[in-house]
């Protein structure tokens, strides 16, 4: 069985062990989708700070404070933000809302929005992105519809004035469109702004891919006032803790941090862009810190992820991604000595393999 995330290493050296690889006990991590840069200092300090300071006693369970230093980066009203524990806590509160509704969701996707639908019992359709783009009238028969903006397996950015016509379309409808910008911080380019005019626009966010903090879990949701209060209702008390809570106060000091993390991105992207379609892989059109890569000559890539696991790298496999099941395989674009590694290992494929 493989594993439902990536990042998941002791599920996938179980299942190379099963399958009789022996890949060593350090395999290089392609598979999570994290920055590569690691943890801002400033964030590092704050948590710190926290976890000697504020262990001992309960955080504000409304948060205002912290709501407060989003809504002035954000530009919204403290009012308009929601914390949650981690983007998957986010993705499951929406889904509890609407609970026993008709939910759409854009695939290829991340596989939590189908799972906190079923959860919650609501009826799915998945749609793909070509219903999108040919036509808004699919959307009839949905409460809600899940797309994440840049997409989660590909990278790609879904374009603005694509999503700007389905808000008008739901908004007419009484429907609403739920965007995870998850990897937003990398490539910059969020509908935020469109929160003032479509009050059926529900932004979802994670901090913990940009600043590699997946095991502190720290996510939001930017929404309509209304939306905002009856998440609240539902969470959780002090879901989100004080190491969580001491990431949004270094906030205001990683703006440094963001404009270097981009600046890394287009130059490590465009290396490995380049040399990968020098040895004829066909890559994503991303935007953010991974990719999905296919081998024009296989079908299945479980061949391509289980020698590149001999090679000491770990990849996410794309079995559970709908439309994708297995034709590639997902790699983060990680530090020059790691992607030469990998390119090194791709090499060796190709030179092997044709
Ligand atoms: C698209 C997307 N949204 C949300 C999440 C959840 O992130 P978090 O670690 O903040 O719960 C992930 C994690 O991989 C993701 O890929």
């Amino acid at each position: 069985m493989w594993p439902q995330h990536g990042g998941n290493s002791t599920a996938i050296q179980n299942l190379l062990t099963m399958k009789g690889i022996d890949e060593g006990s350090d395999l290089l991590d392609f598979s999570a989708n994290l920055n590569p840069l690691g943890i801002p200092d400033t964030v590092l300090q704050s948590m710190q700070k926290s976890l000697l300071k504020k262990s001992s006693v309960y955080p504000d369970p409304a948060y205002i404070e912290e709501r407060g230093i989003l809504a002035s980066i954000e530009d919204v009203k403290t009012e308009n933000i929601w914390l949650a524990n981690g983007g998957a806590e986010a993705i499951f509160l929406v889904a509890h809302m609407f609970k026993g509704k008709r939910a759409g969701i854009f695939q290829p996707a991340f596989s939590e929005y189908e799972r906190a639908c079923r959860i919650h019992q609501l009826h799915i359709k998945h749609f793909s992105y070509e219903d999108l783009i040919e036509s808004e009238a699919f959307i009839q028969d949905t409460d809600l519809l899940f797309l994440c903006r840049p997409n989660n397996p590909t990278g790609e950015m879904l374009p603005e004035d694509k999503i700007v016509r389905l808000l008008e379309t739901a908004k007419q409808a009484g429907q609403y469109i739920v965007v995870d910008e998850a990897f937003v911080h990398f490539s910059g380019s969020s509908l935020a702004h469109l929160l003032g005019a479509f009050p059926n626009l529900i932004l979802l966010r994670s901090l913990t891919k940009i600043f590699a903090v997946p095991g502190i879990r720290l996510g939001y949701v930017l929404a309509h006032e209304q939306i905002i209060r009856k998440l609240e209702s539902l969470s959780v008390p002090w879901s989100v803790n004080a190491m969580a809570l001491s990431v949004i106060h270094a906030l205001p000091d990683t703006k440094d941090f963001l404009i270097a993390a981009k600046e890394w991105l287009a130059e490590e992207w465009q290396y490995v862009r380049n040399e990968l379609l020098k040895m004829k892989f066909q890559v994503s059109d991303t935007t953010v810190n991974f990719y999905l890569l296919r081998d024009p000559l296989l079908q299945n890539h479980e061949q391509l992820l289980l020698f590149l696991a001999g090679e000491g790298i770990l990849v996410r496999h794309t079995v559970n991604f709908p439309l994708i099941e297995g034709s590639a395989i997902r790699l983060a674009v990680r530090t020059r000595e790691e992607n030469m590694v990998l390119l090194k290992a791709l090499r060796k494929w190709r030179n092997t393999s044709c």
